[in-house]
């Protein structure tokens, strides 16, 4: 398969065309095979990732290290920018070209949106978003379109439930979009109160080719969704505090609302859980992959991509 990834930056999911999924996704199969059997090899010995994360991270962050630790690759690991000179005032773009002079690529997390475009701009090296604010996750969508498609390979059309924070969490912004370039047919279920909805233009670019069913109750949904992905009311972008207490347990999925959901369902969170927004008795049923699947596929997708950007 032709990689057109190699030296390029991903900011967003939307410069990803179905055959780099397709690239992707067939690496991240021998990604998982290759961690099993071996542990990793050296295929990025010699290559140096700089992890600038200027916002909390736990899984994104170990994760990526793993991923380049794994392929016999180097790390920058900057979880918080604390001890830097970002502490003493240098900009951005200062602290962005000093580390692609280190480093052969950039995986930059940080509270604004834009700001991994931003890095592009004066980077030597490439730039892989890996959160920026209220925007995208492009690395995330990767992970959990990864983990629907090997679930349902032979479902031609799937009902994908996206509920919670869907105006603030970037994640299903760039899900959401990634969808489209799956060969299935999405019916979306846009879950979220009013003031938490999903983005007029995610809202517009996902109805021209999939239907879009929007409510504020998660229990109209359950019973026809093949995916529900619950994800937790971003606290940290809440300018009124009060107004987060009201809204962070807008949603609990449990095992009762789940009685009348399909036998096959598949229950996913980007995780962290924050409010309870889905109970800890499902933590260990068959159906909630965000503690299983997703974490493992992660880490393998994250293999996948930096493999791709790094080596031709
Ligand atoms: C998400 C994020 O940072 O956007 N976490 C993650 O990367 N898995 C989701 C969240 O923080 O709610």
């Amino acid at each position: 398969m032709k990689n057109s990834l190699f030296g390029q930056d991903l900011t967003t999911v939307d410069s990803l065309e179905a055959s780099d999924l397709a690239l992707i996704f067939q690496k991240t199969d021998r990604m998982k095979k290759l961690t099993v059997e071996k542990g990793g090899d050296d295929s990025l010995k010699g290559k140096i990732g700089a992890f600038l994360f200027f916002e909390p991270s736990t899984r994104t962050f170990s994760s990526f290290i793993t991923a380049m630790q794994r392929l016999g690759g180097g790390i920058i690991p900057l979880n918080g920018m604390k001890n830097t000179s970002v502490e003493k005032g240098e900009s951005f773009e200062h602290t962005v070209r000093v580390f692609s002079t280190y480093a052969d690529c950039l995986i930059i997390r940080h509270p604004e949106v834009g700001y991994p475009t931003k890095a592009t701009q004066v980077s030597a090296v490439p730039v892989v978003n890996a959160g920026d604010g209220p925007g995208e996750h492009p690395t995330q969508a990767l992970l959990d379109v990864y983990t629907i498609v090997r679930r349902f390979p032979d479902k031609k059309e799937l009902t994908v439930t996206l509920a919670g924070d869907l105006k603030f969490g970037r994640t299903v912004h760039s899900l959401a979009k990634l969808l489209l370039k799956t060969d299935k047919k999405i019916n979306f279920n846009l879950v979220s109160p009013e003031m938490l909805a999903m983005p007029y233009e995610i809202t517009v670019k996902i109805k021209k080719s999939s239907s879009v069913f929007e409510t504020s109750k998660l229990s109209e949904t359950i019973s026809v969704s093949d995916v529900i992905y619950m994800t937790r009311v971003q606290k940290e972008r809440f300018e009124n505090p009060a107004e987060y207490e009201k809204l962070k347990s807008f949603y609990r999925l449990d095992k009762s609302l789940l009685t009348r959901a399909k036998k096959e369902v598949i229950i996913m969170h980007p995780l962290p859980i924050a409010a309870n927004e889905i109970s800890h008795e499902l933590d260990d049923d068959p159906r909630s992959l965000y503690l299983k699947d997703q974490l493992k596929n992660g880490l393998a997708v994250r293999m996948a991509l930096l493999d791709v950007i790094l080596n031709p």
